[in-house]
């Protein structure tokens, strides 16, 4: 079975079973999310991460049954990466009840997909339930109901809160007892192996967690007012056995990739040729979900799949210019399902390239700078290194391999997080949206929307909204473009946006599914609070969204007509970190 008919297959099963196909939520997640109990997370880790709000008791639009596939990131593995089980971006199958049906349900489904639909061997299914602690008592429910199902008592592990418990995402939330699946790769008798002393035999696909419970701040856990299921299967993993293929990189999602890159290879070394087959996909989407190459935060891990992909394919001795060859294969493979790669296609090429020659120009000033540092490399060097000279701390590791050097990678990650934790603060401080809910602010945000658009007809389409920050006296607006804005384009966007007050257009506001939304080019932050529904404000002459000068996803409040917003003039147009830009403005 290919990883097109899985979706499609498990989607459909569910569907069929009441619940509501929701699409998958960008990698980058949503404020509210952050804000509710969870601690700020990078990257969507897990299909239930965007429905955190939902788990807690927010009403979900789709209703008490969802299931989607959804894209998701986990680096803390990343120097894993070229082994043969771990990749950092990965897809999970989730179904889940928001205060609807339980465990009978939620595991006979599960077996079900697995033994029926997936057509898997049932004798080599083994699955784990939590032994119970002084948090929550051991889970004979849903050891009764593996038994009811013909698991066999043999094959059923008890685990405690290490291996049989999820969650919560952050330091507090939902969470609460596990129950997982493992599929058998050896099969026959097991000798005493079980997942926990022996996991390469043992490979889990699926987990189905029960989420009875909200980790308090003072680690203490309360029972939530609704019991939730919160399922995951991974994709990569199921489709290994489907496909009887040794590891993922042999199944459909990462064959065209690997064989690229040994043909483009000039010596073949297999980890390396993973590394870069893993870090490229996941540049592709990180990119496409709105991430650039930076030195903070979710850039910073984007700067480093992508350098220390270009240095795996030197060792591979690739020439070509593979960046545009190994995207366009990505795009090709997981297009259908997420037609945004698509549309991005040329985007993610340019981001990509961009970074190539940022790196290839960094490495020569600090290699240069590398050779100069005599004896170990300490914390502070290598924080240099990574600061002026853009070397992520795997290069300074892997240079230092080879002269023989140790690098003090304790010091240089204590220096890292202070930097982080200034850089942040900072930006905390500029977040807020909208400070003043007043006429004034209304009429700012409704010019904010006019200049987005402006930025991108002047600039082009990569430039889009990173931040807003309205006060009643101006607006402040950060957007990616890599270079300082000429006056001559300050100029016309200034006019462009003047233009379009002069010719008083409408300001309408239209609530409308998500996919319609992107359909006619809505831009912005996606605002999902609604699942499924979005807000979209539209400026334009007639009534038609789709003949409208903007669209945005936002919550508003603007102002009725343009014609009320006075004279547009940008203040200031400065930079706001590596790839953003910042400009003030106000109207008068
Ligand atoms: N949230 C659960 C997991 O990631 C399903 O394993």
């Amino acid at each position: 079975m290919k990883s097109k008919e899985l979706r499609q297959r498990y989607l459909k099963f569910f569907q069929k079973l009441g619940h509501t196909v929701i699409p998958s939520a960008s990698l980058v997640p949503k404020e509210d999310v952050e804000l509710a109990g969870t601690q700020r997370v990078l990257f969507t880790t897990a299909g239930m991460h965007p429905l955190v709000p939902y788990l807690m008791g927010q009403p979900h639009p789709g209703g008490k049954r969802l299931v989607n596939v959804q894209k998701c990131m986990r680096t803390v593995d990343i120097d894993e990466v070229g082994d043969e089980t771990h990749n950092t971006f990965f897809e999970m199958l989730g179904n889940w009840s928001l205060g609807d049906y339980w465990k009978e349900e939620a595991i006979s489904w599960s077996y079900e997909f697995l033994v029926n639909i997936l057509k898997l061997d049932a004798s080599r299914i083994y699955v784990s339930v939590f032994a119970g602690d002084s948090d929550a008592p051991f889970d004979q429910e849903s050891f009764d109901i593996w038994r009811k199902m013909g698991v066999a008592e043999d094959h059923i592990f008890k685990f405690g809160k290490g291996n049989n418990w999820w969650g919560p995402v952050g330091p507090t939330g939902p969470c609460g007892p596990d129950t997982e699946m493992f599929y058998d790769t050896v099969g026959g008798p097991k000798n005493g192996e079980d997942p926990d002393n022996n996991n390469q035999r043992f490979v889990e696909i699926w987990n189905d967690v029960f989420m009875a419970y909200d980790k308090q701040a003072d680690g203490s856990y309360k029972e939530l007012s609704q019991r939730n299921v919160d399922t995951g299967m991974g994709l990569e993993r199921i489709l290994r056995f489907l496909q009887k293929a040794p590891t993922a990189y042999e199944t459909d999602v990462f064959a065209p990739l690997m064989k690229k890159i040994e043909d483009l290879a000039n010596t073949y070394e297999v980890r390396s040729a993973r590394i870069v087959a893993d870090h490229i996909r996941s540049s592709v989407f990180l990119v496409s979900d709105g991430v650039i190459p930076s030195n903070l935060e979710r850039g910073y891990i984007l700067r480093r799949l992508i350098r220390r992909a270009i240095r795996h394919a030197s060792l591979l001795k690739i020439d070509a210019d593979f960046l545009g060859d190994l995207t366009k294969i990505v795009v090709k493979t997981y297009g259908d399902f997420y037609p945004n790669l698509v549309e991005s296609q040329d985007a993610i090429i340019d981001s990509l390239q961009k970074e190539e020659q940022k790196f290839k120009r960094a490495l020569a000033a600090g290699i240069h700078q590398f050779e100069k540092i005599a004896g170990d490399i300490s914390g502070h060097d290598a924080f240099d290194l990574y600061q002026n000279y853009g070397f992520p701390i795997e290069l300074t590791i892997e240079l230092a391999v080879e002269k023989e050097k140790q690098v003090d990678v304790k010091g240089f990650e204590e220096m890292f997080k202070k930097h982080q934790d200034l850089s942040r603060q900072a930006g905390e401080k500029t977040k807020g949206g909208l400070a003043v809910q007043s006429d004034k602010a209304a009429k700012l945000h409704t010019a904010t929307h006019l200049m987005h658009q402006a930025l991108r007809d002047v600039l082009g389409n990569h430039a889009h909204q990173t931040g807003s920050h309205i006060t009643d006296v101006r607006l402040r607006f950060d957007f990616t473009h890599d270079a300082k804005m000429t006056e001559d384009q300050i100029k016309k966007v200034e006019d462009i946006v003047n233009e379009k007050i002069h010719d008083s257009l409408k300001v309408h506001k239209e609530v409308m599914p998500k996919a319609a939304a992107s359909q006619v080019g809505a831009i912005g932050l996606f605002d999902d609070k609604y699942g499924d529904l979005v807000n979209i404000y539209y400026i334009g002459a007639g009534d038609k969204i789709e003949d409208a000068y903007s669209k945005e996803f936002c919550g508003g409040p603007h102002a009725e007509n343009t014609k009320d917003l006075g004279h547009f003039k940008i203040l200031k147009e400065e930079s706001a970190g590596a790839g953003v830009r910042r400009i003030y403005a106000t109207i008068e």
